[in-house]
């Protein structure tokens, strides 16, 4: 019997007897016997559908897979990469290396890119890298979108404790105007710096809005201030000339980085600027330690490997459709909407590193909020809707503010819902708690029903001590490779991302017709409909 089959055997074997209720009841080290630590980040696994058996059964299959010699290829800098012929190499950006790109150390190319867009950003905070007029920049813009957004946004919030004098950085994205037009509402042109950031310096959405600025720049200051309110990231150097950006500003990287991944690069300068260059190292080297632990860990306590492995379980042989990820703290708002570019980008595929459909699910949805709001939200369906989805808890030990027993009910209550989750209540209990409340037999009756939870539902939970650049670094490191080896295990690439093309090429056709031209031949009824409906004639 193969490690697949044995898997789907034990599968409907647990579908019809486990109940983590009573597997923690029956085995009081279930906790300790399904954890993983590094450093002061624990990872509770003990409330997942699993017993010894289904972790032999997953570590069994990911050696078959292949998980761990593709993971090596990675680090060795092979073109894993296969639709594109490219290597995957973001981990090159966080550690010292080697790492060799077609016998080239790329090291000491990412070492300088690094020392030069970090004295870059302490200059801007420090006030030595000014406007135009001599003062020091109030507030930073970083126009990117998806991988060129995502992550630093993400990682500037969560790092706010670590400004310290900084300037206040904004982003924008969206190509609706609504929303260049409101971050430029409340800033002096002359006090702000604007950052492209473009890997390939053509995406549509940051081109229209970096002419936008270079008109509010202009407009306000003259063309010669351009030089001075400008800096660009990309892989595109050329592009980025013909823009007018100068060389001293323009901050490369290279096309082994996914854009999913590229917040390590110089793409993160706008972080570089918020927290300053020590703390974005101390990111990197959060992210260095995931992958040194990821690399060497054996399986068994590796904890991208069983996360990863509790995903592919969930969503291969349980069917589960979703995954929700929820930060108790705050300043992870937006870490969820970063994972679901890392995650659904990489793993929404139907086709195998061969080419050939896949024979059953890949990625899963990922949503979230932090919590407590989600629980006011969207946890009801958690709780007592048809589906089973999967979560992840994220919480810290220390909050950064002492504010009074604020964050003593945020952990109870994280880890109150990973309890109800888990336990869930009886048919029994509910009506037993009706009746203790001093309801008719008849009414506990009618309503116990309402109050049942089926329990059972599986959690992780991540806990650290604080939100720091280095546990942040760390906790988005593992989740990147998390994603790897669920990728590796559904046999496809998790790598490219040519399911955002067809949308891109369709809108630049449809483009000419909404400005006034005429309607593409091939448009349908309905696009031709809502053409006439939307577009409005002079
Ligand atoms: O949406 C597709 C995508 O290519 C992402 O992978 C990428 O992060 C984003 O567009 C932005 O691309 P660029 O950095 O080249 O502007």
């Amino acid at each position: 019997m193969t490690a697949v089959e044995a898997l789907r055997r034990h599968q409907t074997e647990l579908a019809e007897s486990f109940h983590l209720r009573a597997a923690f009841a029956a085995d009081p080290d279930r906790a300790e016997r399904f954890a993983a630590q590094e450093g002061d980040l624990l990872l509770d696994y003990s409330k997942n559908l699993i017993t010894d058996e289904t972790m032999k059964l997953l570590l069994a299959h990911a050696r078959d897979a292949g998980v761990e010699a593709l993971r090596d290829r990675m680090f060795a800098g092979d073109a894993i990469n296969l639709t594109e012929n490219r290597p995957v190499l973001h981990v090159a950006l966080r550690n010292p290396g080697p790492f060799r790109v077609d016998g080239h150390d790329v090291s000491q190319d990412v070492a300088a890119v690094l020392g030069r867009f970090l004295a870059f950003a302490d200059g801007v905070r420090s006030g030595e890298i000014a406007s135009s007029d001599g003062r020091p920049f109030t507030d930073v813009v970083n126009i990117g979108i998806g991988g060129s957004d995502l992550g630093p946004r993400m990682a500037v919030r969560a790092l706010s404790p670590y400004r310290e004098g900084g300037p206040k950085v904004h982003f924008v994205a969206n190509v609706d105007g609504a929303d260049i037009a409101d971050t430029l509402a409340g800033l002096d042109p002359a006090r702000t710096l604007f950052l492209i950031a473009s890997k390939t310096f053509t995406t549509q959405e940051t081109m229209t809005n970096a002419a936008t600025a270079r008109r509010f720049i202009v407009e306000a200051l003259g063309e010669a201030s351009v030089g001075a309110h400008f800096a660009a990231i990309s892989t595109a150097l050329p592009k980025v000339a013909e823009f007018g950006i100068a060389e001293t500003r323009t901050f490369g990287f290279w096309d082994w980085v996914g854009g999913r991944y590229s917040v390590w690069s110089a793409i993160g300068l706008s972080l570089a600027i918020a927290v300053g260059g020590r703390n974005f190292r101390a990111f990197l080297a959060g992210g260095a330690t995931a992958d040194t632990h990821f690399r060497e860990r054996p399986m068994r306590s590796n904890i991208p490997f069983i996360t990863g492995l509790l995903g592919h379980w969930y969503r291969t042989f349980w069917g589960y459709t979703s995954h929700a990820v929820l930060p108790y703290d705050q300043r992870l708002v937006e870490f969820t909407a970063h994972l679901q570019q890392v995650d659904m980008e990489s793993n929404g595929k139907s086709v195998t590193r061969a080419g050939t459909p896949v024979s059953g699910p890949t990625g899963a949805v990922v949503f979230g909020e932090p919590g407590t709001n989600g629980q006011h939200a969207f946890y009801q369906l958690l709780h007592q809707g048809t589906d089973p989805i999967p979560a992840d808890f994220l919480i810290a030990a220390e909050p950064h503010e002492a504010l009074g027993d604020h964050h003593a009910k945020l952990i109870a209550n994280a880890l109150a819902q990973t309890q109800a989750l888990m336990r869930g209540r009886t048919l029994e209990e509910a009506k037993r708690q009706l009746l203790d409340k001093g309801l008719s037999e008849a009414d506990a009756v009618r309503l116990a029903p309402h109050r049942v939870f089926p329990g059972n539902r599986p959690s992780n939970t991540l806990a650290y001590h604080t939100l720091d650049p280095h546990t942040l670094g760390m906790l988005l490191a593992f989740y990147e490779h998390k994603v790897f080896v669920e990728g590796a295990l559904w046999g496809i690439n998790s790598f490219d991302q040519w399911g955002v093309e067809l949308g891109k090429e369709l809108a630049n056709e449809l483009l000419p017709a909404v400005m006034g031209g005429t309607v593409p031949k091939s448009a349908d009824s309905s696009t031709r409909q809502l053409l006439a409906h939307l577009v409005t004639k002079e």
